[in-house]
């Protein structure tokens, strides 16, 4: 069954599908045998009503705009692409690369290396994926802004940024979304950056909906992690049972519901409000289908408080660096008199 509710992200748009395909997992190289994967996966995605793909310049980094640029090749009015900047990895050709860099110089070249991957004159939605803490707000979403008024980009976000930090960035140019972790089990966003997005009216991109795996019952035993996922911190082997047991409580409701575990996760955030679009990242059709289908399981209240429970319980800090979540960027310099 195709997705065909749509959610429109801020208050000047884009419109995209209620939920979106997140590409990180597309890292591994861009050959002619992933090309056909993640091709094959985009015209299924497309073809089910999804619009939204996620994806960054460090993904790979570099494979996953590459993949996705040739996957919606001939289709590109059909979809929105979002990309990201702000991780500076060239140390090699560029000895003053910084590991998050927001300098308005950094920003007019990553967009042109972005766009030159994907194969695209434009990207839909370019999030800065953190906040860099030694350049204002304001110079980085002044250089975002010019590339609205170029036809470079069509909107901005901003992903894991401090509440103040975001007011700010809104102050300069409509910020159409954030791009933060949300899920059953993380739901940081909701002690202070949710109700700050929602007063400004920006529209909410819950990242690793499906807490990495954890939320889709796939997960029982510490052979099913695999090695990518094995260092992050919930997986470990001394908080794996307390987490599992918790996870273990979605498969059991999506049971009684007649559902699939990923899809109780994913329409618990759909059920937050119609500002959010999960972007649950898969690389298998069989995932996909089961993601997109999620938009028609309907959860009662009782439902949602029993899973509203469980976030307080999981064990292990996420796997974001703690220094780049909720960043505050410095304030202007006072201009000299
Ligand atoms: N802004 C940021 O800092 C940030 C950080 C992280 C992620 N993201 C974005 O958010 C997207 C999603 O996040 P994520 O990939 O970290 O986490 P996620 O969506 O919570 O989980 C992805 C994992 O779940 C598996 N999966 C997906 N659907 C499934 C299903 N129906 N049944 C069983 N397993 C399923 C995937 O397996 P397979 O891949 O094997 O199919 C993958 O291992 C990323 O692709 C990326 O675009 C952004």
């Amino acid at each position: 069954m195709p997705v065909t509710q749509r959610r429109v992200l801020g208050t000047d748009g884009p419109e995209v599908s209620a939920i979106g395909l997140g590409f990180m997992s597309f890292n591994r190289s861009s050959d002619d045998a992933e090309q056909r994967v993640a091709s094959e996966l985009v015209a299924e995605a497309i073809d089910s009503g999804v619009t939204l793909f996620d994806t960054a310049d460090v993904y790979g980094p570099e494979h996953s705009e590459i993949l996705l640029g040739k996957a919606i090749a001939g289709r590109r009015d059909e979809v929105v692409i979002a990309t990201k900047f702000a991780n500076a990895l060239d140390r090699d050709t560029n000895p003053n690369a910084r590991d998050l860099d927001g300098r308005p110089e950094y920003v007019r070249t990553a967009i042109d290396v972005s766009l030159r991957r994907l194969g695209v004159d434009h990207v839909d939605l370019y999030y800065q994926h953190r906040v860099d803490p030694r350049v204002p707000i304001e110079e980085t979403v002044g250089a975002l802004k010019e590339l609205v008024e170029a036809g470079k980009i069509g909107h901005i976000g901003l992903s894991e940024p401090g509440p103040d930090t975001l007011r700010r960035a809104h102050a300069i140019h409509p910020i159409s979304a954030i791009q933060n972790e949300w899920s059953i089990f993380t739901r940081d966003i909701e002690s202070e950056t949710l109700s700050v997005a929602r007063e400004l009216g920006i529209g909410i991109v819950p990242f690793s909906p499906l807490g990495r795996g954890w939320l889709t019952g796939a997960i029982t035993s510490r052979g099913d992690v695999g090695e990518r996922r094995g260092h992050h911190p919930r997986f470990a082997d001394d908080v794996f049972d307390t987490n599992q047991a918790l996870a273990a409580e979605v498969t059991s409701l999506a049971g009684d519901l007649g559902v699939r575990p990923g899809q109780v996760a994913l329409a618990w955030l759909l059920s937050q409000g119609s500002d959010v679009v999960p972007i649950p990242g898969t690389r298998t059709l069989k995932y996909l289908r089961e993601n997109v289908e999620a938009t028609s399981v309907v959860l009662e209240s009782d439902h949602l408080e029993r899973l509203g429970r469980i976030a307080a319980q999981v064990t292990g800090e996420r796997s974001i660096r703690p220094e780049h979540l909720g960043i505050e960027a410095p304030p202007l310099a006072a201009t000299p008199a």
